[in-house]
């Protein structure tokens, strides 16, 4: 069974995540890379971002080698912008043919929760298998260990039980 881990990540909060369920789930990584980056600190990183949301961006993504069709579990993980998924998801969704496979979603937030962006996720590749789904608060700001345990519990409930 191949195990994929997609991410996109502006500062680090959903990479880590990512590389903690990739290690645990010995998946192979795929991160979504803007070739236009975004501004990451200030009202910019708001502005931009949210403009960008708002305006249902699809930003180029850097190439990558990675071929969805050989993963059968692919954990789909984003920042939630604007209560949804960061537009490299409306790029990649775009572009690539995701069906028949078992997802699992992981959102990092700022408080705002993911039940949105598990909605339209799952609405853009409805032919799929939707086994789990899990969000954190900033977890860069938490405790690493604490981090670890709440991903290892939950990949006990929804991954190895499967
Ligand atoms: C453009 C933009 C929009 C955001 N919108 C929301 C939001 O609607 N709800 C929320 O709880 N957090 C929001 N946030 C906060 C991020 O989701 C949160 O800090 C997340 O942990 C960042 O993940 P990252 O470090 O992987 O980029 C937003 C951040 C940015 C940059």
């Amino acid at each position: 069974m191949k195990n994929l881990v997609v991410f996109y990540s502006l500062e680090g909060n959903t990479k880590l995540i990512a590389d903690i369920i990739a290690e645990k789930t010995n998946s192979d990584i795929l991160e979504l890379k803007p070739k236009k980056k975004y501004h990451n600190s200030g009202f910019k990183k708001y502005f931009w971002g949210g403009r960008s949301v708002l305006f249902k961006e699809k930003p180029e993504l850097s190439s990558y080698e990675i071929n969805i069709d050989n993963y059968e579990n692919i954990f789909i993980g984003t920042p939630i912008w604007v209560g949804t998924y960061a537009p490299p998801y409306n790029t990649f969704l775009n572009q690539e043919r995701i069906y028949d496979k078992n997802i699992y979603l992981f959102a990092c937030h700022g408080g705002g929760g993911a039940d949105k962006f598990y909605k339209n996720i799952k609405e853009s590749i409805p032919k799929n298998n939707f086994k789990g789904q899990i969000d954190f608060n900033d977890p860069l700001k938490e405790n690493k260990e604490e981090v670890s345990e709440k991903v290892d519990t939950w990949l006990n409930n929804v991954y190895l039980n499967n």
